[in-house]
């Protein structure tokens, strides 16, 4: 008998890869190359992706054999799960394998938009010295406004905390008493725009959360704040960033992730005070490990017909 089909249609970790190739028979394709995709589907019974292969329903109609999706990651905006259990195909994530490395990357990008190491680094690489130009401030005794308290909101909430920062959260799913027992209020969203001196992103791309921190919202900051994105792109408004950022409404920010990938150039890459990094939130080699072999578990699961827990 054949063996099933997996198609990788992106960079899967090496321990992943060696799980796979036993049971399964293991093809590559550019998941970013929409025409291959396409392609590639049609007679493969999983295809696993990471953030820049769209699955949409137009992929899942060519995907005439296609029983499971697979993330390896966190985010599932890239796959429309809705026409995906219309067509009776699982999905499946790796939904805690890359979340301390996705918290520690937030809080490195927070720590350089507040210390501006980026700036004093590529400074002095110049050959220049220029102390006062690059003055910072601390985060103690300071307001961290963390948007989304989910899995990763909290450990950037915790490890913050331990920087004698006051951490304020918006999150309306979240229960008042769970917050408390991490030491964290709950807030509106007015509230934590108008009294955070950090704001950190870990909300999920919803349609409800897209542009949710526009310019309406950037108006009512303290123009000491710092901005830190490294959920998805778009949550926070570019153009509108870019535009407080100008009238110096908003101090600086700390960007992983953008509107449209990848992004080679943007407005915000103009600011002095802009700190960014090329979608790295995950890029650990735990992380990727973890990733790979947490969503191959899964695959194999969900193609045997087993209940597949949430890792
Ligand atoms: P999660 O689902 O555990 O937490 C998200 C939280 O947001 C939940 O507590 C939920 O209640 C809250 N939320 C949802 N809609 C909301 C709304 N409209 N208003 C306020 N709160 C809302 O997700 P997570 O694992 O913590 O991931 C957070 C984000 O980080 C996701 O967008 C994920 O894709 C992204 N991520 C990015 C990277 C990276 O490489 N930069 C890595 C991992 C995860
Ligand atoms: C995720 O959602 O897991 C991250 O954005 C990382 C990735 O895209 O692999």
């Amino acid at each position: 008998m054949s063996k099933p089909v997996v198609l990788v249609a992106e960079e899967l970790s090496p321990a992943g890869i060696a799980l796979l190739e036993p049971d399964f028979e293991v093809r590559r394709a550019d998941g970013a190359d929409r025409e291959r995709l396409l392609a590639a589907v049609a007679d493969v019974d999983a295809v696993i992706v990471r953030s820049a292969s769209r699955i949409d329903a137009e992929v899942l109609a060519a995907a005439r054999r296609l029983r499971v999706v697979a993330r390896a990651g966190v985010g599932l905006d890239n796959v429309d799960v809705e026409a995906a259990t219309q067509a009776g195909v699982m999905v499946v994530n790796a939904p805690t394998s890359n979340i301390v490395t996705a918290a520690e990357h937030a809080i490195a990008l927070l720590l350089a938009t507040a210390r501006n190491v980026p700036q004093g680094h590529a400074s002095l690489k110049r050959g220049e010295w220029q102390r006062s130009r690059y003055t910072g401030v601390e985060l103690r005794d300071k307001t961290l406004g963390v948007l989304g308290l989910g899995r990763i909101g909290v450990l950037v909430a915790k490890r913050l905390a331990a920087f004698d920062m006051n951490v304020i959260a918006y999150d309306p799913y979240i229960q008042a008493p769970r917050a408390a027992r991490l030491g964290v209020r709950l807030v509106s969203l007015e509230e934590l725009l108008r009294e955070s001196d950090f704001i950190t992103v870990h909300l999920p791309k919803t349609q409800e959360t897209l542009g949710l921190i526009g310019d309406r919202e950037l108006r009512m900051v303290k123009p000491s704040v710092r901005i830190v994105n490294a959920a998805r792109g778009g949550i926070v408004d570019e153009d509108a960033l870019d535009l407080a950022l100008k009238e110096k409404r908003v101090a600086g920010a700390g960007i992983d992730v953008f509107r449209g990938e990848p992004c080679t150039d943007s407005p915000l890459f103009h600011h002095d005070n802009v700190v960014v990094t090329p979608h790295l939130g995950a890029s650990t080699h735990e992380a990727q490990e973890r990733a790979g072999t947490q969503v191959v578990r899964s695959v194999r699961l969900a193609l045997s017909g087993e209940f597949v827990p949430d890792a």
